[in-house]
């Protein structure tokens, strides 16, 4: 059975956090963060919102926005996110009452800001194998609760927000090749631990922070996700005019500026929630998704390269048809 998908929305919370505010607090400034990384403002959650809560309300503007869907037959739940509520229940499970869907499988991925396109790709697997037939991946984070304010490096990059995508089957495949990677000796390169201190034997910070080596996580993303690209585009026998859109993971303009750069693709072709929203890991594709969609840029039959990169280090990167 081919999958494809049918339905994306998204929801950030209201509260809008411009570069200034930081300026309060830590030693930085509008023109800095600007010029190294794209970012204007970002979202965060009230005191009492949670990650749980925004995905809800991305199902809800789901709903909303596309009459005549219903979630009374989704019959499993992915939910991407480095910062669930809580780790046990799952993010999935909570949705699944709260949306009171039943009869429905609940798993929650953790493969930081690759987590969404590693959530479209095992949905593709669920309805091809023909165990499940309606799939809602979400995308989703409340990073600024574990955000380190007291480091400028990594607290200016942050922002909260969710994204959700209905995978559904199809006639003709509008999920294509995709691929996955890791270089897990990366792993104290960008990390949050609440409990353990050591990575790969080495000790760690464990203070229930987002920690990050920026310079290292630039270089890696930026070769690495260049080559994925083109490995990804010969992996469907495509070329770069074949695709009408490139959405990678908004961690920083200057990356998407690299990678682009590296692999030929003009600027306008490149799709971002950097500006406005910051670096909000897994939730960061759907919400560039949105963003171009509400421009009027995205069109039915249109083809997207979706390549998320994060912590792990991992990547996920698949070609879809819109
Ligand atoms: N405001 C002002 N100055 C700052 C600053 C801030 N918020 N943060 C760092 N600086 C300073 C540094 O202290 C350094 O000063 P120095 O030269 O006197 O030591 C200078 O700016 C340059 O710092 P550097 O770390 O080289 O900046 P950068 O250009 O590499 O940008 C990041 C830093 C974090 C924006 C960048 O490395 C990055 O985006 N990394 C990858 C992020 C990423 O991809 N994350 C996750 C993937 S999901």
């Amino acid at each position: 059975m081919e999958s494809k998908i049918t339905a994306i929305a998204v929801y950030t919370p209201s509260n809008r956090i411009t570069n200034e505010y930081f300026e309060q607090f830590i030693e930085t400034n509008n023109e800095w963060i600007i010029s190294r990384t794209g970012i204007k403002e970002r979202r965060f959650a009230d005191k009492n919102e949670f990650t749980s809560d925004l995905c809800v309300k991305a199902a809800q503007n789901l709903l909303a926005e596309n009459p005549g869907t219903s979630f009374n037959d989704v019959d499993f739940i992915l939910v991407a996110t480095t910062s669930a509520d809580q780790v046990m229940p799952s993010m999935a499970s909570q949705i699944q009452n709260r949306l009171n869907i039943q009869n429905c499988g609940c798993l929650d991925i953790m493969a930081a800001c690759a987590g969404f396109v590693y959530g479209l790709i095992l949905a593709k697997g669920m309805i091809a194998s023909g165990t499940h037939k309606k799939v809602l991946v979400f995308g989703a984070e409340a990073l600024s609760k574990f955000t380190d304010f007291h480091d400028r490096t990594s607290c200016i990059l942050f922002g909260d927000g969710a994204g959700v995508a209905l995978v559904e089957p199809s006639e003709r495949s509008k999920i294509f090749n995709a691929v996955t990677g890791s270089d897990g000796s990366h792993g104290k390169d960008l990390y949050l631990s609440q409990h353990a201190s050591v990575i790969n034997g080495e000790a760690i910070e464990s203070n229930g922070k987002i920690h990050q080596n920026g310079k290292v996580v630039f270089k890696w993303a930026i070769q690495t996700v260049s080559v994925k690209v083109k490995e990804l585009l010969a992996k469907n026998s495509l070329t770069l005019d074949d695709l009408d859109w490139i959405i990678l993971h908004s961690a920083n303009m200057r990356i998407i500026e690299g990678v682009a750069a590296e692999i030929g693709a003009p600027m306008d072709k490149m799709l971002s929630s950097i500006e406005y929203f910051g670096n909000t890991s897994s939730a960061s594709i759907p919400l560039a998704w949105n963003i171009a969609k509400n421009a009027g840029k995205i069109k039915p039959g249109n083809k997207i390269l979706m390549l998320g990169f994060g912590g792990g280090l991992t990547f996920a990167g698949v070609i879809i048809e819109a």
